[in-house]
């Protein structure tokens, strides 16, 4: 596996891997890599010739500087698993090589950014379609997988490769869970014992959410039943719980057509907050 810690090296890498007629595949990361991000190497590997996979904490997407100095940075660890699952290439760039000058365009994803994540954390998914923009321009995929536990980048990233015309297929992979049902993320890690123990609550809510509205149970009361479940513990500290369009991302009173509604949570567990959600 080859590190690469310079555009100019992985493009010349990647260069002769194109010329030679190799599908490239692209799992960009924030590192503090997981199972995961594991099952992105797998998808990846398993439809196309090269597995390119980037750690980059990308800090035009944090909005808040405590959470970005907080996020775990672990990279002589997330090579080695990368290494392992067998990734071909990793490009692991400084924030002065991916950043030379700070960028002054503003991306702007309309209605699918004012809502739940959009509306929490202003100013994210411009950081984050900058820097997906640069990484696709750097390693120019032919597909590029995402996981579904981040449904809203999903749909903001499915809309920039459309907008702006990249050659690219984007891969939705499934979002991996530990026994007790968390969803995985980078950030679980900063869980206290006591936090990591109730987090699963918040996949337990949306299980309520999908079993009353599966029985037809009207929107209103799976959101109460979400809020009322979330109260019993105390700790958490909701941002949002809403049923939306799979892929509009846009509130719904109703559920839609088979495989299209998804019920997004966001919350605070002392210093971390967790999102998750179901498409069903
Ligand atoms: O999902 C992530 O880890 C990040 O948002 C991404 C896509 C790597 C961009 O920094």
């Amino acid at each position: 596996m080859h590190v690469s810690e310079t555009v100019a090296d992985i493009r010349q890498i990647l260069d002769s891997h194109r010329k030679a007629g190799r599908a490239v595949g692209f799992v960009p990361t924030m590192g503090a890599l997981h199972a995961g991000h594991l099952s992105l190497i797998e998808a990846c590997r398993s439809a196309n010739d090269l597995t390119v996979c980037s750690i980059f904490v990308n800090p035009t997407q944090f909005n808040n500087p405590d959470d970005l100095a907080r996020y775990p940075r672990t990279l002589e660890e997330d090579l080695r698993m990368l290494d392992e699952a067998g990734c071909d290439l990793v490009f692991a760039p400084s924030v002065d090589e991916m950043y030379p000058t700070a960028p002054v365009l503003k991306l702007n994803f309309g209605e699918l950014e004012t809502v739940m994540e959009g509306a929490f954390r202003p100013g994210h998914f411009n950081g984050v379609g900058i820097v997906v923009s640069k990484l696709f321009h750097i390693v120019q995929p032919d597909r590029a997988y995402f996981g579904q536990k981040d449904l809203q980048q999903v749909a903001v990233v499915r809309r920039l490769i459309r907008d702006l015309g990249f050659p690219l297929e984007l891969v939705r992979v499934p979002t991996l869970r530990e026994a007790d049902g968390l969803a995985m993320s980078s950030r679980n890690r900063n869980l206290s014992a006591e936090d990591r123990a109730l987090a699963p609550q918040l996949h337990q809510a949306l299980l309520i959410a999908r079993e009353m509205l599966r029985s037809e149970d009207t929107v209103e009361a799976a959101k109460a039943a979400v809020t009322g479940h979330l109260h019993r513990f105390p700790a958490f500290r909701p941002d949002y719980f809403e049923v939306a369009n799979a892929e509009t991302l846009q509130p719904v009173g109703q559920t839609q057509a088979p495989g299209m509604t998804a019920l997004c949570i966001a919350a605070f567990l002392g210093p971390v907050r967790l999102i998750d959600n179901l498409v069903f």
